[in-house]
This record gives C-alpha cells, structure tokens and sequence, in this order.
C-alpha cells in the first residue's frame, strides 16, 4: 500500500552487488522494519538478485531502473518486466530523463512499459520533467501536459502508479528547484491527473519531487503541499544520506 512519504532511491550506474548487499545490511541496522513502507530502491539490474534477497520480508518498494517494451526474444542486453517480477520485484521506475536523453526514449515506449508493468502487476514509477531549454522558452506545461497525456491514454487509473517530476535542469546539476517552482509543477500535474483521469485518483496519487534532493533542501520541499516524497540519485548512495532526507519527511 503506498503512502506519504514516498523516498525512492535511484542509484543509476552505481553500486555493485557486494556494495549493495552492505549498503542494504547497514540500511537495516539503522531503521526499523515499517519504514520500509516509506522507502523505495531501483538498483542497476545486476544487483536486483541480491536486493530480493535483502528486502525480503520488509514492505519496501524495490524493481528496475528501466524494463523492455517486449516480454522475452531477440533483444541482446534488455530485461523484461516478468524477469524483474520473477525475482520478486513490486514497482519501475520508467521514463527517466536520462533514458528519454542518453537513449532515445520516446513518450510512446514509456506508454508501452507503463501499460506492461502494470499489466504485471508492479507499480510504475513514471518520471516526467521539461529540460532548461524548454523552461527558458516557456514550454514547462506543454511539455508535462504531452508527457503525462501519452501515458495516462493507456493508464489503467484503478492500479496505482507513482508520478515523479524531475525538472531535467536540477538532475545532477546541485540546482536544486525551488519549493515554489517545485510545488507548481506539481499542482498542474495533479490538475491534468484530475482533467484526464478523475478527481479522486488526482488526490491520492503520488507525486514526488527528484533533481538534487539533499538533506539540506528536503524539509522545505516537502512541506509543499502537492509534493508526496522524493525520488533521489546522487544522495542516495550513501546511507547515511538517503535517510537524512527520509527522516527529514517524518
Ligand atoms: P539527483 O538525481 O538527485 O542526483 O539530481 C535524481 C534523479 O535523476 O532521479
């Protein structure tokens, strides 16, 4: 069951399966079995068997960082949503910039993933974010509005999915958006989730903030009211981090 706070960790291409494995047994001496409910992890696919294995009887969120538009063939390098589901993953995060930038991916194949990771039963964790250059030129809503239409066309509204807003300009870069700036991206996706879905799954869906998310900057970008968690890279490498923005939300 998804609540707020919702603090995911995106660990990109960092760690490997024996740096997860002690990133996860020192994350388990420092808190308790419930805040796993709070927490959410996408590793790099190699470390997703050691994960199961880690987050075994704990109510944590876990699965890939991207999955294949198709289920099994010939696809040298991918993974598929039953692969990662067969190790007993329970959410994806899809669409990340990083992908949609690095690897062409395209708001039509995020469609796709999202209707076959839900279709898996596995929440999406579904990113959307305008980059600088369409900030500057006043393209910010356009741009969410194209993202989230795509998608929410082939939704499925009564399995729950997790939005996140990376504004691509604050990924990575230290410039962190301001609460302000954060809060208004997030009213106008709840207002597009209310106008193309309803009303009632607007309300209750999650929606979190990524783009340099520190212990720093988390307590007052979390008192927004529209914004529901964080979706976290650079400062979830570290336990010590990840959990400073954690406790910073409770
Ligand atoms: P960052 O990355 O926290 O390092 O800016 C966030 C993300 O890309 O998910």
């Amino acid at each position: 069951m998804l609540k707020k706070p919702l603090i995911a960790a995106n660990w990109k291409l960092n760690l490997n399966p024996k740096e997860a494995t002690a990133y996860f047994e020192d994350l388990k001496k420092n808190i308790s079995s419930s805040d796993f409910e709070n927490l959410a992890f996408f590793p790099p696919t190699i470390d997703l068997q050691v994960t199961s294995e880690q987050l075994k009887n704990t109510p944590a969120f876990w699965g890939s960082q991207n999955v294949y538009t198709e289920i099994s063939g010939a696809f040298t390098g991918e993974n598929s949503v039953e692969m990662v589901k067969s190790l007993g993953a329970n959410m994806c995060l899809v669409g990340h910039s990083e992908r949609r930038t690095y690897f062409k991916e395209t708001d039509e194949e995020v469609a796709k993933k999202v209707q076959l990771i839900q279709k898996h039963e596995m929440i999406p964790m579904i990113c959307v974010g305008e980059s600088l250059v369409q900030r500057d030129s006043g393209k910010t809503f356009e741009i969410l509005n194209a993202q989230m239409r795509t998608v929410i066309n082939i939704l499925d509204e009564n399995r729950p999915f997790v939005i996140a807003y990376e504004p691509v300009w604050a990924i990575g870069t230290g410039k962190v958006a301001t609460p302000e700036i954060a809060e208004e991206a997030h009213q106008f996706i709840r207002s597009q989730l209310s106008e193309l879905l309803s009303k009632e799954v607007a309300q209750e869906v999650l929606l979190l903030y990524g783009g340099s998310v520190k212990p720093e900057n988390a307590a007052e970008l979390y008192k927004q009211p529209n914004i529901d968690g964080f979706l976290v890279g650079g400062a979830s490498l570290k336990v010590d981090t990840f959990l400073q923005i954690y406790k910073a939300t409770i």
